[in-house]
């Protein structure tokens, strides 16, 4: 009798729904693999990596006049990647044409971010978890790498089980009702519906670190609220910047540039008008909800308050940002609170000096300013991180679902590769692994 059921157990499991046949020919060889017996036991992860992560490629069409002629050498030529290794820019003497083909323009007719005329850009390797790396070559593990390391021995597989979500980094999400041709929501919509179907109709785990948290924050609420019970088990924010409270720090990236454009031989403020021209540089301004009057920028002449932020955009020579703030990011910061409406845990690194006022006495915006410092992960204060806490929790059906962990010492950065703030992250996906649902 075994010995037929034995016989007949391949052909049984063919007649069975993959979902089942999976988990059972999974535990048949559990001893023998260990990694095979996480197929169809796991729910899938989609991974979104913070800002300095995703690659870009560009391709330029006859519509494209270079400020100079060497930088229209590409014209006609394939797809070539405008920013994935940060050295070939100055290798090739590229880094005028670089800046000039990355920058994005504010066209306020759509009230819309777009690229220049004749410059086509798409983000490389999307729906792997290890398409996207840091251009700086000795920070290797901010990207998720050692993540993807310790998912990949609990059972995890790239492309299997395991995916990335890569976004154009110059682009914010849109608003409920703004459009954003640019940002990426039909493609994850489709990445996660794909995962969840090959892992035999398991909800993803959507998980995003700083930038990317706010990437995939944004995704599950732009979801009508059926596809969201319907493929989202999980919601994992390592690090947030939370769109609609920002941080201080932004505010410096704004005013001094940031080393998030890392290219060898730049400094900020070399980049700092490259930067200036993508709405991310905008979007995570600080807050009149969250730093009310506090000021967040003082002068000999002046103090700044997140009331005073369109002045302070002309004052530091960026008078073409104060349209776009006041129609695009004003109205992130204002209306009702929406909450994800799926199960949430937020990580939050605690107890680290954090910017919290920017002093530029003599009124030099490109000289580095003196802090002030307050609480936080070193990037996202304190403040900012409790206000979203509070909204959440204020939610009647968002509370019951949602968590949130302070790690006492993790870094905005090092939150994701540090070993033991990384042993958290993972608990909190075996976790939510473990939740029937
Ligand atoms: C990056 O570009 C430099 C200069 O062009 C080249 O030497 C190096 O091999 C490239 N690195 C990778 C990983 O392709
Ligand atoms: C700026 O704010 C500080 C602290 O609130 C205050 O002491 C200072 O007088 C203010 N400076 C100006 C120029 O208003």
């Amino acid at each position: 009798m075994a010995a037929t059921l034995a016989r007949l157990l391949p052909l049984l499991l063919l007649l069975l729904p993959p979902p089942l046949r999976e988990y059972l020919s999974a535990s048949e060889i559990q001893h023998g693999a260990k990694d095979d017996a996480a197929t169809g036991v796991l729910h899938p992860i989609v991974m979104v990596p913070g800002v300095i992560c995703p690659h870009v490629e560009a391709r330029l069409t006859e519509a494209y006049h270079p400020s100079v002629p060497r930088c229209g050498a590409m014209i006609g030529k394939p797809w070539f990647g405008l920013w994935e290794n940060a050295t070939d820019v100055p290798a090739h003497d590229y880094l005028e044409c670089f800046k000039e083909q990355m920058s994005l323009v504010y066209d306020p007719a759509a009230n819309e971010y777009r690229n220049p005329p004749g410059v086509d850009t798409r983000i490389p390797n999307f729906g792997s978890a290890s398409g996207f790396s840091d251009k700086r070559p000795l920070h290797t593990a901010l990207c998720l790498a050692v993540l993807r390391e310790s998912l990949e021995s609990i059972g995890y597989h790239d492309g299997d089980t395991l995916f990335g979500a890569p976004y154009d980094l110059r682009h914010a999400p849109p608003l409920p009702g703004q459009s954003s041709e640019a940002f990426y929501f039909e493609q994850v919509t489709r990445l996660v519906e794909d995962a969840s179907s090959s892992n035999g109709g398991k909800k993803a785990i959507l998980f995003g670190h700083s930038y990317g948290g706010l990437a995939a924050l944004e995704f599950v609420r732009s979801k009508p609220l059926a596809w969201r019970s319907k493929y989202v088990k999980h919601l994992i924010l390592i690090a947030p910047t939370i769109p609609a409270h920002g941080f201080v720090d932004a505010l410096r990236n704004l005013i001094q540039g940031t080393d998030k454009l890392y290219v060898p031989g730049t400094t900020p403020l070399s980049l700092r008008a490259t930067w200036r021209t993508f709405e991310t540089a905008m979007v995570n301004i600080p807050s009149r909800s969250v730093f009310g009057h506090d000021p967040l920028v003082t002068t000999k002449q002046r103090n700044y308050s997140a009331y005073d932020m369109e002045d302070l955009l002309a004052a530091i020579g960026f008078g073409d940002g104060v349209e776009p703030y006041r129609r695009r990011q004003l109205p992130r910061t204002r209306g009702d609170f929406q909450a994800p409406l799926v199960p949430v845990t937020c990580l939050y690194g605690v107890g680290k000096s954090t910017p919290r006022r920017l002093v530029y006495w003599d009124g030099d915006f490109d000289a580095p300013a003196e802090l002030v410092y307050g609480d936080g992960d070193g990037t996202v204060n304190l403040a900012s991180m409790l206000a979203f806490d509070d909204k959440m929790r204020q939610h009647p059906v968002q509370r019951k679902q949602f968590k949130s962990i302070k790690l006492a010492g993790a870094g905005h950065s090092d939150i994701v590769q540090l070993q033991w703030a990384l042993q958290r992250v993972v608990q909190e996906i075996q976790e939510a692994n473990r939740v029937p649902s």
